[in-house]
């Protein structure tokens, strides 16, 4: 019987039409325009509106990414959202995009939180669905409003994030797809990148409902990690940096995104970037940029892709395929 492996047969993303520029900052707190592009690369993210929640968004990029499968709703038999920004506690954000979606199959639904490496982790989850044949057509999402949860006096912190949504349909095939992901993470660096507060956590209050990060910190462990991640993948299918057609890396910086590209020997035109008009939109970061990479025709299909991710927690992970 032939191999089944799983293959993203469609792409979609949705950036909310609201711009934050680097000019719109300087005037909320004390930064320019020049500092946030030397240090991030970063000059507008998006803002979701204040009746759009994380489910809105990853509905319309649902919408496009099934329908560039060729896909109907309901032909989604598994849906996964990762998010660090749920609408609601639970039902789970991906339960409403269900609803939102008119699913009405009673396909699994539910969510993964691995904050900037949640798409990557919830890639992982879908692939294995699929190999196992427990799902054939699945519906993976990126989705958050990360601004819900930055601290605007913090310019250490607010001049990163945007909110935005992506996601794929992955779906059962006999050709090559998904050749393989790699997860990891390490809680004790938990302090470096966090957002204190909680439902469970009685101790929380009002201070501490918003991102801390230890940015320099933060920096040097993404770049480490990033460039051993790659090399763990590659070694794992005796592949050489030169057999990699495009990276498409997590979008926190710029600086972070051309050191890993670097470390790869990789022409920076082989490199999705996004993080100059959307910022850091956590878990939504990478199947944008991925969406990006393929709507625009720069990725072909047949071609080789590295996924990374690095985020809170630590986690990180990455994925290999061909589209
Ligand atoms: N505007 C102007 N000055 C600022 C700003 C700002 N927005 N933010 C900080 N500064 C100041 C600091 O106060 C500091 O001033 P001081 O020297 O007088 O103390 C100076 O600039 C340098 O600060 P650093 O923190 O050392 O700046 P750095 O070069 O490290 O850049 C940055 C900061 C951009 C945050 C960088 O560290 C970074 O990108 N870190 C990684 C973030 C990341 O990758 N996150 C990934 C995961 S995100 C997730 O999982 C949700």
């Amino acid at each position: 019987m032939a191999k089944i492996y799983s293959k993203i047969t469609g792409t979609g993303g949705y950036l909310p039409t609201k711009k934050l520029s680097n000019y719109d900052l300087e005037k909320i707190v004390e930064t320019s325009h020049q500092w946030i592009v030397d240090r991030t690369g970063i000059r507008n993210r998006h803002i979701a509106e204040d009746n759009q929640s994380t489910s809105d968004l990853g509905l319309y990029a649902s919408e496009e990414a099934i329908k560039n499968a060729g896909l109907k709703n309901n032909d989604i038999d598994l849906i996964i959202v990762a998010t660090t920004t749920p609408d609601q506690v639970f039902p789970s954000t991906a339960c409403l995009l269900q609803q939102k979606l008119k699913i009405n199959n009673n396909c699994p639904a539910f969510d993964v939180q691995a904050v900037c490496s949640g798409f990557v982790y919830a890639l992982s989850v879908a692939d294995s669905f699929i190999k196992t044949k427990s799902a054939k057509n699945a519906l993976v999402v990126g989705a958050e409003t990360l601004s819900r949860i930055v601290n605007w006096h913090d310019r250490t912190t607010c001049v990163l994030f945007g909110d935005g949504a992506g996601a794929v349909v992955l779906s059962a095939s006999e050709k090559p797809g998904i050749l393989s992901t790699h997860l990891h993470a390490n809680g004790s660096y938990a302090e470096l990148l966090q957002v204190q507060g909680g439902i469970g956590n009685k101790d929380s209050d009002n201070n501490h409902q918003f991102i801390e990060m230890k940015g320099n910190e933060v920096f040097k462990m993404a770049v480490n990690t990033l460039g051993k991640i790659a090399d763990e993948t590659l070694k794992k299918h005796n592949m050489q940096k030169e057999d990699i057609d495009w990276l498409v890396p997590h979008q926190a910086n710029l600086r972070i995104i051309n050191a890993t590209a670097k470390k790869l020997r990789l022409d920076p035109e082989k490199v999705i970037i996004t993080v100059q008009e959307q910022g850091n939109t956590s878990s939504a970061s990478v199947p944008l940029a991925l969406h990006t990479g393929v709507s625009d025709g720069r990725i072909k299909e047949g071609e080789t892709i590295l996924l990374e991710a690095f985020g809170g927690g630590f986690t990180w992970g990455s994925a290999l395929l061909k589209l």
